[in-house]
């Protein structure tokens, strides 16, 4: 059972990536020190109209500094998009269960798929598996504009694009170009819209494969209040179970999915 931590943290700095996406970075060591990747933190708002925290993905760990990369979908986001540098905001520590990169060792090829909003977590994940030696591709789908895919190329990280509306990559969405490029890995990581998630698990499914998802897409609370985030999962019996993405997630082995 995780332990549960809400801390006032300063925000070092707040900026918008591409319209509507937002960067917010705070340091702490206690929110950081045992940040794994694929994990989220809980947003907390002064806001008697807002009192339910706003779940959000972790997207990268330096040392002590914590970067959350977050959409506006909501008035929750909205109100922390409008903070301001400097300002303190109510974070909890790292919660869920992450990406299991348990078996990645160096050299194994990996591919991360990740998708619009679902791109944020990916970027430590591909950070982390890249300082582990292994050689990694992601795929990135977006509608039309990109976001944080230079900051990796940057960093030397092997990123395809692909936008629906064919403005800057490859036209089409990242299973197409998986399928067209003939790609192949020993890992698969995801995280993106439930439906591009089906369409990768199930191909990987027909080859023998599978893809660890993030589900996050379905969270709501955060916390366990909402029930929101259940989904339908297969046990060890292969039974179908109601779990919760926030609190068994939000990573799940694709197989054990009921999609
Ligand atoms: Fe509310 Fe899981 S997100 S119960």
């Amino acid at each position: 059972m995780q332990t549960k931590n809400v801390l006032p943290v300063r925000i070092t700095e707040l900026k918008e990536l591409q319209k509507g996406v937002f960067s917010l970075k705070v340091k702490s060591h206690e929110l950081t020190e045992n940040a794994k990747c694929g994990q989220f933190v809980n947003v907390y708002l002064d806001s008697k109209k807002l009192l339910l925290p706003r779940p959000i993905s972790i997207a990268d760990v330096n040392g002590d500094e914590l970067r959350l990369v977050f959409q506006v979908v909501g008035e929750g986001t909205k109100a922390i998009s409008e903070m301001k540098d400097g300002d303190t905001i109510r974070i909890s520590t790292p919660l869920g269960n992450g990406y299991d990169i348990s078996s990645v060792t160096k050299g194994d090829k990996v591919i991360l798929f990740g998708g619009g909003i679902g791109v944020p977590p990916l970027v430590y994940l591909a950070k982390t598996l890249k300082r582990m030696g292994a050689d990694v591709t992601c795929i990135f789908g977006y509608r039309d504009e990109t976001f944080l895919n230079d900051e990796l190329s940057a960093m030397g990280i092997d990123v395809r694009v692909t936008t629906d509306s064919g403005r800057v990559g490859y036209h089409g969405n990242v299973l197409e170009y998986f399928i067209e490029n003939r790609l192949r890995a020993d890992y698969y990581y995801a995280c993106g819209p439930r439906v591009m998630l089906k369409a990768v698990a199930s191909h990987l499914h027909e080859n023998g494969q599978f893809v660890y998802a993030s589900m996050e897409e379905r969270m709501g609370c955060g916390y366990g209040a909402c029930v929101g985030c259940a989904i339908d999962v297969f046990d060890e019996n292969h039974d179908k179970v109601r779990l919760k993405v926030c609190k068994d997630g939000p990573v799940f082995d694709s197989r054990k999915v009921v999609w």
